[in-house]
């Protein structure tokens, strides 16, 4: 299974509480390198999950929690030419990392976003796709974050959520419950903000992969 006890003791003991986990107790060049180990990046799959969305050139992409950035140079890729991603993250210290690394890749179609633990604060309103990985189950109040998050998709629009599956034992934060989510839980915030579930991708065996449209 490709879940790490390493990683969930050091994030067991970094965020105590899910607002704890939003305002993050370690400096983020700190967390890079937990976000960016060996171990995680191999299991990430990275490049496969970006192709999972079906992504085209000229859209625009909400990386939402984007942490260090690992998937918004791939994304922005995938929307190259014409596209970009918005990186979004409510941890300051990782915005210069997320531009250094689109430099580092010759990408000038990566915009950090300062975000609010309630609002992405997108500065546009007709994202495409906005991709959550590894962020919901660090969000407080998920149901107002998804309808906040929503309102920047445009009509036809998807999110994208991959996260650890609470109905699988041993997952990361298992000994936290607020830190807990399920698949049937994302359903209903998602119902609620008027989107529907239009793919389901089987790719982990401890995380679910869920794409939800807005209505049109
Ligand atoms: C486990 S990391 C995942 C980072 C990245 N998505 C990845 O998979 O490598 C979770 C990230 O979500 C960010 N985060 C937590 N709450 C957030 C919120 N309300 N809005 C935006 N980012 C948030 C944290 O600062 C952290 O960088």
């Amino acid at each position: 299974m490709r879940c790490f006890a390493f990683l969930a003791a050091v994030m067991t003991t970094a965020y105590a509480t899910p607002l704890a986990a939003q305002l993050g107790s370690r400096p983020a060049d700190e967390w890079a390198l937990t976000l960016e180990s060996g171990r995680r990046m191999e299991a990430l799959e990275i490049e496969e999950v970006v192709a999972q969305i079906g992504l085209r050139p000229g859209q625009l992409v909400a990386d939402v929690g984007a942490g260090t950035g690992i998937f918004s140079v791939p994304l922005a890729r995938a929307v190259s030419p014409g596209g970009r991603v918005l990186s979004v993250e409510v941890d300051r210290g990782f915005l210069p990392l997320i531009g250094a690394k689109a430099r580092l890749a010759g990408l000038q179609n990566i915009t950090p976003v300062l975000g609010q633990f309630g609002d992405p604060r997108l500065p546009r309103a007709d994202v495409d796709f906005a991709f959550v990985h590894d962020v919901l189950h660090h969000i407080d109040q998920r149901q107002s974050y998804i309808r906040a998050l929503a309102s920047y998709i445009k009509p036809g629009g998807s999110i994208v959520v991959v996260d650890y599956d609470m109905n699988v034992p041993g997952v990361p934060h298992s000994n936290q419950p607020e830190m807990l989510i399920s698949p049937d839980q994302v359903a209903g915030w998602m119902r609620a903000a008027g989107l529907e579930m239009t793919r389901e991708v089987g790719m982990f065996p401890d995380k679910f992969f869920v794409i939800y449209t807005k209505r049109p």
